[in-house]
């Protein structure tokens, strides 16, 4: 990669960064690797609580996960921080919560980042709904969920920041 080429920064955000943004990372990394755009876009992910900071994620989205050849087990969860309102380009909230929560701390320079992960997609359903509390199907409906809007967001940003 040459300097100057460019950059664009995506943000996954939950609450407690140990499902739903992380399967959201590892979905949206994958789509990025199989496109060859590792170089240019990267991911990360965040939850706007405390409680799992360090962890690993839940086990039961990592299962799901590796199940469709996702490795989330190599991340670790952290909490939003005001750097990440500056150095990224896309800030995306799995549930309405999460956007509410980001909206409230983020600058107001920077507000135009914060989207809901799943205007991207295809579905209807506009937030991923919180497996944590619920059983293996919860699970399994929030990595159909990403995957869509993982290939939308891709195509979004090959559109509007790639063309
Ligand atoms: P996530 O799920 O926001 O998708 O990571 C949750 C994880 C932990 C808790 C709630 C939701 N919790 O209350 O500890």
């Amino acid at each position: 990669m040459t300097s100057g080429a460019k950059r664009i920064k995506v943000l996954m955000v939950c609450l407690g960064n140990i499902c739903r943004s992380p399967t959201a990372h590892g979905v949206f990394q994958s789509r990025v690797i199989a496109a060859g755009l590792e170089n240019i876009i990267e991911v990360d992910s965040a939850g706007t609580a405390d409680y799992h900071v360090g962890s690993k994620p839940d086990s039961r989205s990592m299962a799901v996960a590796l199940k469709n050849n996702y490795d989330l087990s190599a991340q670790r969860a952290r909490q939003v921080c005001q750097q990440d309102f500056e150095q990224f380009d896309y800030v995306l909230a799995m549930d309405r919560q999460n956007l509410a929560d980001l909206r409230s701390q983020c600058p107001s320079a920077h507000r135009s980042k914060l989207f809901l992960f799943l205007d991207f997609g295809s579905s209807k359903i506009k937030e991923v709904p919180d497996p944590y509390y619920g059983g293996d199907q919860g699970f399994e409906k929030v990595l159909a969920l990403v995957e869509d809007a993982a290939d939308g967001l891709l195509a979004h940003i090959k559109e509007r920041d790639l063309a």
